[in-house]
C-alpha cells in the first residue's frame, strides 16, 4: 500500500497520456496522495480537467501563471517524481539540464527521488541520442522503467511502448519497500562451471556470476527466500540466501535437482558449460611430442531438465547469450526449455556480457511481448527482471 507516500505525476505530451489518468487512479486507490504537473502540450492530447478533477485540482501545468515557486514546493513535497509517460523530447531536457516548463522546472528543483517511463516511437527510442540520454539519466540516478516492444501508435513495431499501468504501480510499491515477493521460493544458477580435464586444469569460460549474484540479493531484498546454486566465483552474498557452491556441470545438475522441490521461482544465469572432458585423468597428463586431443562429451542441459518437469504454476526464466541472430536463437530457446520468458543478452552491445558491472538485455515472453532495456547496472537489471516475475505471478495466482 501507499498510504502516506506523497507522489508528484508528471505527465508528457505522448499518444500514451491517457494512460496516465488510468495510473493516477490506480496510484490513488492503492492510497497515495498524488498531485500532476503536465508538459504544455499534454493539453492536445488530454485535457487537464481530467487530471484536475480527479487530484482535486492539484495541476501544475504552466510555469508563468501558476504560482512560480510551485517547481520548488512540489519536489520538495513529493516522495518521488514519477514521469509517465515520458517522451524523448522531455527525457533529453532532462539529461541536459533544460527548465523551459512546469515539469522540467520541477524536475531540476526536486530533491526527491525521480522515475520515468519512457514512451516513443521505435525509431526515437533506439536512436543514439535518445539512449545516451537514458543512460545520463541512470547515472544521475534516475529509475528508468523499461518499455514494451510490439506495435506502436505509428504502425510501427519495435521498443517504445509504455509500460503498463498496473505494472508501473508494482514499480512504484516496491520502490517504497513493500515485499511483493514475501514467503516466494526462489531457486537461481550463477557463475561459470569448471570442467576438469586432470587435477590441475579444466575447462570454463567468462562468465563471474555478477548478474546471478545481482538478481539473488535484489530477490532477498524483495521478501523471497533465496537459493543459489553458484559456480566459482569472487563474489559474495548476504547470509539471508542459502549458497549451494558447485564446480562442475554435474554438480549444478544434481543440486538444482536436490533443491527445486517446493521452488515458485527458478532462474537459470549460470553459464554451464556444454562440453566435459570424456575422462578426467587422475594424473596430471604430462607434456609429450605432438598435439594432443582431448575428447569431449556434453553435459547435460539443466534448464531443460527443469523446463520438462515444470509445475504450471512455477515460473522458469533462462539467459541467453547470443552472438549472432539474437532473436530468433532466444526465442528457440524460450519454447525448447519450456521457459516464461528469456533473458537475451547480446555479445555486440559495449558494457555488456561477461565481467562488466553493467548489461543491455531484452525480454521476450511466451505470448511474443518484448521488453527492450537500456545500458543499465546489473543491480538495476535485476529490478527489471523480478518486476516481471512479480507480474507473472500475479498473472498466475488470478487464473
Ligand atoms: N543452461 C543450463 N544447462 C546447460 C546449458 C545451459 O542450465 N548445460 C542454461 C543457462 O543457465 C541459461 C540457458 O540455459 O539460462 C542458456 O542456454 P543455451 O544458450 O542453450 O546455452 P548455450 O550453451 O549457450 O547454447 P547454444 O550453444 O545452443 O547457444
Amino acid at each position: 500500500m501507499l498510504k502516506g507516500k506523497k507522489i508528484v505525476l508528471g505527465v508528457t505530451a505522448s499518444i500514451a497520456a491517457y494512460k496516465a489518468v488510468f495510473l493516477l487512479r490506480l496510484l490513488q486507490k492503492a492510497g497515495a496522495e498524488v498531485k500532476v504537473v503536465t508538459t504544455p502540450s499534454v493539453e492536445k492530447f488530454v485535457g487537464e480537467l481530467s487530471f484536475s478533477a480527479l487530484t482535486k485540482g492539484n495541476v501544475f501545468s504552466d510555469l508563468w501563471n501558476e504560482g512560480w515557486s510551485e517547481h520548488v514546493g512540489l519536489g520538495t513535497w513529493a516522495d518521488l517524481l514519477l514521469v509517465v509517460p515520458a517522451t524523448a523530447n522531455t527525457l533529453a531536457k532532462f539529461a541536459h539540464g533544460l527548465c523551459d516548463n512546469a515539469l522540467t522546472a520541477v524536475y531540476l528543483a526536486a530533491p526527491c527521488p525521480v522515475m520515468v517511463a519512457p514512451a516513443m516511437d521505435a525509431d526515437m527510442y533506439v536512436h543514439p541520442r535518445t539512449q545516451a540520454n537514458l543512460e545520463i539519466l541512470q547515472k544521475d540516478g534516475v529509475h528508468v522503467l523499461p518499455v514494451g516492444d510490439g506495435f506502436l501508435a505509428s504502425g510501427l513495431q519495435g521498443p517504445g511502448r509504455l509500460m503498463e499501468a498496473e505494472d508501473i504501480l508494482t514499480a512504484v510499491q516496491t520502490f517504497f519497500g513493500e515485499k511483493p515477493l514475501a514467503g516466494t521460493g526462489l531457486l537461481l544458477t550463477a557463475g561459470p562451471t569448471r570442467e576438469a580435464i586432470d587435477p590441475v586444469r579444466y575447462i570454463t569460460n567468462h562468465s563471474t556470476g555478477k548478474m546471478g549474484y545481482a538478481l539473488a540479493e535484489e530477490a532477498a531484498r524483495l521478501g523471497a527466500e533465496v537459493t543459489i546454486v553458484s559456480g566459482p566465483t569472487q563474489l559474495e552474498l548476504p547470509k539471508n540466501i542459502y549458497r549451494i557452491d558447485v564446480q562442475s556441470a554435474q554438480e549444478m545438475y544434481e543440486a538444482v535437482h536436490q533443491n527445486l522441490q517446493d521452488k515458485d521461482v527458478v532462474i537459470m544465469t549460470a553459464a554451464v558449460a556444454d562440453y566435459t572432458p570424456l575422462e578426467v585423468s587422475h594424473q596430471k597428463i604430462k607434456k609429450a611430442e605432438g598435439d594432443l586431443n582431448i575428447p569431449l562429451k556434453r553435459t547435460r542441459d539443466i534448464l531443460k531438465s527443469v523446463g520438462a518437469i515444470k509445475k504450471s504454476e512455477q515460473i522458469l526464466v533462462g539467459f541467453a547469450l547470443e552472438t549472432h541472430n539474437e532473436l530468433d536463437n532466444a526465442k528457440k530457446k524460450l519454447q525448447s526449455k519450456n521457459l516464461d520468458f528469456v533473458v537475451l543478452n547480446s555479445m555486440k552491445d559495449a558494457g555488456a556480457g561477461f565481467g562488466h558491472d553493467t548489461n543491455k538485455l531484452t525480454l521476450l515472453f511466451r505470448d511474443e511481448e518484448q521488453m527492450s532495456f537500456p545500458l543499465k547496472s546489473k543491480k538495476e537489471l535485476a529490478k527489471d527482471i523480478l518486476q516481471q516475475v512479480i507480474r507473472l505471478r500475479k498473472q498466475k495466482n488470478n487464473t
